[in-house]
Order: structure tokens, then sequence, then C-alpha cells
């Protein structure tokens, strides 16, 4: 089977799951999207108001602002990556997943990571870094360093929805995006290439 073959099976489940109260209040579930075959994941919280209509991840405010961070990267989201979430179904006035919303989730995310296979994940925010790594992990503590893990590079840093309260942030941010084009050179493509960041 391929990635994307496999990916549709799990979308199917994912999209008529009640593993939590999310599925009774959400429009839709946010599968994820991205190319199928992409090295490179990034993982959010969960879908907002505009994702939960739309059933795509990050086409709200802070959506656009990722899109913005790949171009500076050289990156589209249906070509060098997938975008997926923690969490498949809006929370409730756009607040935190709740850690047993979270561990409900966790079958389909760890399946879609498993089939996805990348090599590079970045992690956007605190609810991707608990998920993964464990409760007591603090993203201001452990954004823009590398976690090698179960075979894969793991980036954690800010979620672009903080970068819009606090702009101050997106100076880090791009560091550890450089951080993260320079292992995919390493990795996944030594051509990739972007003015922002050219290479050495
Ligand atoms: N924030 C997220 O974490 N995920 C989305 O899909 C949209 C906003």
């Amino acid at each position: 089977m391929t990635h994307e073959e496999a990916l549709g099976d799990l979308e199917l489940a994912v999209l008529r799951c009640q593993n939590c109260r999310l599925g009774n209040i959400r429009r839709q579930a946010v599968f994820g999207e991205g190319n199928p075959e992409a090295r490179l994941v990034f993982i959010g919280e969960g879908p907002g108001a505009e994702e939960d209509r739309q059933g795509r991840p990050f086409v709200g405010a802070a959506g656009q602002l990722l899109d913005k961070m790949l171009s500076a990267m050289g990156m589209h989201r249906f070509q060098q990556v997938y975008i997926l979430n923690a969490v498949k179904c809006r929370p409730p006035n756009n607040r935190t997943p709740l850690p047993d919303e979270v561990e409900a989730c966790r079958p389909h995310f760890d399946r879609q990571l498993a089939i996805l296979d990348p090599a590079i994940v970045v992690l956007l925010g605190s609810t991707a870094l608990k998920a993964v790594m464990g409760s007591e992990w603090r993203i201001t503590r452990a954004r823009g360093q590398w976690i090698e893990q179960d075979g894969r590079w793991w980036m954690p840093t800010y979620h672009p929805a903080a970068l819009l309260r606090n702009p101050a942030w997106k100076r880090d941010v791009w560091l550890d995006l450089k951080r993260v084009i320079d292992k995919y050179r390493e990795l996944v493509d030594p051509n990739h290439d972007t003015p922002h960041y050219p290479r050495p």
C-alpha cells in the first residue's frame, strides 16, 4: 500500500471517530494534508473555527503565517511537507485540547506518523511537544534544540498563533527553521534552496 492509500484509509476512520467528546461538537474532523511522501512533517495543536469549517489544517490566521514560514523555507504545504494536528477535532471556543482528548486521538496521530515515516518533524507549540515527548516538557525550554528519537529528528518551536500574539518571537522561530533547513539539506535534499537562507 502506498502512503497515500494508507492515509486515505486512516482518514475515513478519523472522519467518523467518536473516541472523545469532541466528536459530538465538531463540524468535521481535520485529518491533515500535504505530500504523503514528504520527509518533513509539521505538527500543530488542533483545528480552530476556520479549520473546522473547511476540514483542512492551518487555514485561518495562524495557517496564513505558517504558509509564509514555509515559503521563507523555500517550501510549500503540498510539496516538501505534510501538516497535521495532535488533535483532529476542534475543541470548543478554541481552548487547548485536554490531556484526555490528546490521549483519545493518539492512536490516529501515531498511525499517521507511522505511515508518513518522516525523517524530520517540527513540533509547533506546547500541545504538539507534550503529545509527543511527554507532559513534563516545556516549549520555552525545548525550542530550538534537536531531539533525536525513534529514528527521527524532532524540532520544537513556537506555534504560529503564539507568534501572532508575540511577534518578537519570530526571530527565534526563524533560527529554529534555519536549523530545520540545514537538517533537510543534510538528510533529504542537499540542493534544497531558498533565497532567504542560501546554501553555504
Ligand atoms: N492551529 C493548529 O494548531 N492547527 C490548525 O490546524 C490551525 C490552527
